[in-house]
């Protein structure tokens, strides 16, 4: 298939990072790379994608006009009065499940906390029970069109947890409609295992714990040896009341020695210790995280481990927001995730964005570079995308409007400012 492609007369292209950076931490993030059209260049900036949907050069129209005048694309787009962006990267997502929570937003909206619902019984546990006994066939219809609507927004790659599951067949019901996503839709998955969510009702933390090791775990291997699945990470949702310190790490450290990387909630409403732990560990990321400590700030600023910040979840649910500008400002990869689920119903990486600089006080640029180059970090694919570089994936997205800023500027209607949406070369958003 010819993925050729020719982006010509741009404003701007926004490339993030143009010196092979695989992330971006502290003042790094404020300093993107930016190709402008001058103003008296009337004709703007363009992009060329090879046949194998890679990015093969970047320049002014002028230079890459007369070098690429004869030659003929795949497809051409003529992006005057557009800027171009690499396309979103959503490091953290539940979207296969049957059975909303509308219910329970009016609930908290009247002063229910996220706990007080779960130890009731609803929260995860309400989901579990509706998602156990939908078809494999209806959870996939029901992913398919999310990842649609995300796709829309711009988010060209993203992280997708099973979890609301908690056993080993409804666990494995799920990660095989992810596989079928991985498979047929055209947004890029990075696929999670998250049977450590909640503890099943009637069972231990113990018994919760070595049901995930011993019985759950060994069947997923079991399934990505036969090339049946295909899986990136391994989660748990590290809390008071859930998975505590220790069964987190045995968790984790099973899913390592599986070949998985980690990539965790934690220090989301109460102190646990988590970045630590993921330190520690080596994990790729760690989500939530508005509880974390100041060693943990430390530990985290020294590795590679990234912090995924989810502004919904903090917005939703009026907890205190996570000590973002601390982060960054210490040196820890920041990376941003919609945080996708029936308490947080939010597909939308420029609404992320633009809750990131309202509620965590982000700047614009540090938005983006979390929303692009480090979210890819956190799913350890930053080597091909999350920028617009020469060598990379062409996954783009083209928005009609002076400035880049826009797309988090203008907020709640992406489908007026979205033109485009390019993932591998190929336009999956017209
Ligand atoms: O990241 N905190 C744990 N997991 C999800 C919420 C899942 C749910 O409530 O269904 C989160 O916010
Ligand atoms: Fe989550």
């Amino acid at each position: 298939m010819d993925r050729s492609l020719f982006v010509r007369h741009a404003k701007q292209i926004v490339q993030v990072c143009a010196r092979s950076e695989r992330q971006l931490r502290g003042k790094a993030m404020n300093e993107l790379a930016v190709l402008t059209a001058s103003s008296d260049d009337a004709q703007g900036v363009s992009l060329v994608v090879a046949e194998d949907g890679s990015i093969s050069d970047i320049g002014r129209d002028v230079e890459l006009i007369a070098k690429y005048g004869d030659h003929r694309f795949g497809r051409e787009i003529d992006a005057t009065d557009c800027c171009v962006l690499p396309g979103f990267v959503d490091a953290h997502t539940h979207p296969v499940w049957d059975g909303d929570r509308v219910h329970e937003f009016a609930l908290k909206l009247a002063g229910a906390t996220y706990m007080d619902i779960h130890e009731a019984g609803g929260g995860i546990a309400y989901t579990v029970k509706a998602t156990r006994r939908a078809s494999e066939e209806r959870l996939y219809d029901l992913l398919r069109d999310r990842l649609a609507q995300m796709t829309r927004a711009g988010t060209t790659l993203v992280e997708c947890k099973s979890g609301y599951g908690l056993d080993k067949e409804s666990e494995m019901k799920m990660l095989r409609a992810i596989e079928r996503a991985r498979r047929d839709a055209r947004v890029g998955i990075s696929a999670t295992y998250c049977g450590a969510h909640s503890i099943p009702k009637g069972m231990t933390e113990e018994a919760a714990t070595d049901d995930v090791i011993h019985v759950q775990l060994p069947e997923m291997r079991r399934m990505m040896a036969r090339g049946e699945l295909h899986v990136d990470n391994v989660d748990v949702f590290c809390e008071k009341g859930v998975f505590g310190v220790e069964s987190t790490r045995r968790i984790l450290s099973a899913g390592k020695e599986i070949g998985l990387q980690i990539n965790f909630h934690g220090d989301e409403l109460h102190p646990m210790g988590a970045a630590e732990l993921g330190v520690e560990l080596g994990a790729h990321a760690i989500s939530h995280l508005e509880e974390i400590s100041a060693d943990g700030i430390r530990a985290m600023a020294e590795s590679d481990s990234v912090a995924v910040l989810l502004p919904t979840t903090a917005y939703i649910l009026r907890l205190k927001q996570p000590p973002a500008r601390e982060m960054i400002e210490k040196g820890v990869i920041v990376a941003l995730g919609s945080d996708f689920n029936p308490n947080a119903y939010c597909l939308s990486m420029p609404l992320v964005m633009h809750l990131a600089c309202v509620n965590m006080r982000l700047t614009l640029a540090e938005a983006l570079a979390a929303a692009t180059i480090n979210a890819a970090a956190a799913l350890g694919q930053s080597d091909k995308r999350g920028s617009i570089e020469v060598g990379k994936m062409a996954d783009l997205v083209i928005i009609k409007a002076p400035r880049w800023e826009h797309i988090v500027y203008q907020f709640g209607c992406h489908s007026g400012v979205i033109k485009h949406v390019i993932k591998d070369g190929c336009v999956i958003v017209e």
